[in-house]
């Protein structure tokens, strides 16, 4: 044992894999467990007494019966949303033009920029998300403020240059070759930068010209270890426009095929009216799907099928600000109604697995980040399982910890956030 050792006390519980392809002998619950860290890392979990006994010199930071588990991780959001969540009344393309472009035509603006970065990482932390898949917006300086910040917090963070080069705003728009050149000097800036990732980010098929999916193809083909985030199939008007501007497509996946969009490494946010073709396709080529529930609902573009989490990697995401709430609690609460009204109850189990290493998998970082196990990197949240008098009175009649723990995803909110430690380092002062 070193000095640099802490020892994290409270409820453990562990998943090795997903629950919904190996059932509940996939978690480990410790009631009065421990997780050991050091530099950076999760050195070992287990019980707590035991963990204890071997690293007598350890730091210990005693969580009672509060709920250790991985940082959330975000796999779809938009940081420049972050003050313009909640606005009424608008279906995707009005939204977009109504609430979303203007706002984020504000981001070239660097001293803007940094200050909603900063303002979009405190509000994340505090809601014990340690990760975010993020898009940023078409200005490079909106890039550097949130990798900027990022990286000032030690965490692992995932973003890109949002290219779009038409159907939108003059001052929101970049062309086939600036989006190639900008997302290449960004990409080399900052990808692989200690815990920083550059991902590839056309916005969605009706803002970019084939030209402009072409050229971030050809990026991506130059660099296959980058992931590629857009959007796929979110709302039924969405996609009679992408039929519409795609004519000789096959579907709305066609339109990202035909353009070197379409692999392993891609991330495809919403995914909700997919063709059976789609599907296929997707399935064949092991690309990711991100489920976005709250956004789904409030932006009224549909119900996500989480059964196709049986054959494809699926994350959690919260869409910031198509959705309407910065948890990855909250999130997880509308997956769980989400999935009621398709017939199918998701367990806590399967919902806590989403937030942390369904994301991960998403995100090909299962190495790296989501799970609590020696060699993991050691962000986490620690849930107060009793955070308010509603959750509270809920709790105590729980006989399991699946019991103790749904009424926290189902009606817990920053009050439930004990500690976010990201990289094994307390965010809110003990
Ligand atoms: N499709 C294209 N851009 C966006 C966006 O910013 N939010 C959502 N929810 N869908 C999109
Ligand atoms: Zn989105």
């Amino acid at each position: 044992a070193t000095l640099a050792e802490r020892l994290i006390l409270g409820q453990v519980l562990a998943f090795e894999g997903d629950p919904r392809a190996l059932g509940l002998a996939a978690a480990r619950h410790e009631a009065r467990g421990g997780v050991l860290v050091r530099d950076g890392l999760i050195r070992a979990v287990g019980d707590g007494a035991a963990l204890r006994a071997a690293h007598p010199e350890a730091r210990i930071t005693d969580h009672g019966d509060a709920l250790i588990l991985p940082g959330f991780i975000d796999a779809h959001a938009h940081y420049p949303q972050t003050a313009i969540i909640a606005s009424w009344g608008k279906r995707l393309i009005d939204w977009l033009n109504t609430y979303t472009f203007p706002e984020e035509a504000r981001f070239g603006d660097t001293t803007y920029a940094t200050d909603i970065a900063d303002r979009y990482l405190d509000l994340v932390t505090a809601n014990g998300t340690t990760t975010v898949a993020s898009y940023c917006t078409i200005h490079p300086a909106s890039v550097d403020a949130i990798f900027t910040a990022a990286q000032a917090r030690g965490m692992r963070f995932l973003a890109g240059k949002t290219c779009m080069d038409r159907n939108a705003p003059g001052n929101l728009r970049d062309t086939a070759q600036s989006a190639f050149d900008d997302s290449s000097a960004l990409l080399k800036n900052w990808h692989g930068r200690g815990r920083l990732g550059y991902i590839i980010t056309p916005r969605f098929s009706p803002t970019s010209s084939p030209e402009q999916l072409s050229a971030l193809g050809a990026l991506w083909a130059d660099h296959p270890d980058c992931l590629m985030q857009t959007h796929l199939s979110e709302q039924v008007d969405e996609i009679a426009w992408v039929r519409s501007l795609y004519p000789d497509a096959r579907d709305y996946l066609d339109t990202y095929e035909a353009h070197g969009l379409l692999g392993e490494k891609g991330v495809y946010g919403h995914a909700i009216h997919l063709e059976p073709r789609e599907i296929a396709r997707l399935q064949e080529v092991g690309a990711a799907l991100v489920h976005c529930p709250t956004s789904n609902t409030f932006i009224g573009s549909g119900l996500f099928d989480m059964g196709l989490a049986d054959t494809m990697p699926v994350g959690l995401a919260t869409d910031t600000g198509g959705g309407s709430s910065f948890s990855m609690l909250r999130t997880m609460a509308a997956a769980y109604e989400v999935g009621q009204l398709r017939g199918e109850a998701l367990h806590p189990a399967e919902l806590l697995w989403r937030a942390t290493g369904g994301s991960a998998a998403a995100l090909h970082l299962q190495d790296k980040i989501g799970r609590l196990a020696p060699g993991i990197e050691a962000d986490l949240c620690v849930l107060d399982l009793a955070s308010t008098p509603a959750i509270a009175q809920r709790q105590a009649r729980a006989k399991t910890i699946w019991e103790a723990v749904f009424p926290t995803i189902m009606m817990g909110d920053d009050r439930a956030i004990a500690q976010t430690y990201i990289a094994g380092e307390p965010v809110k002062a003990v």
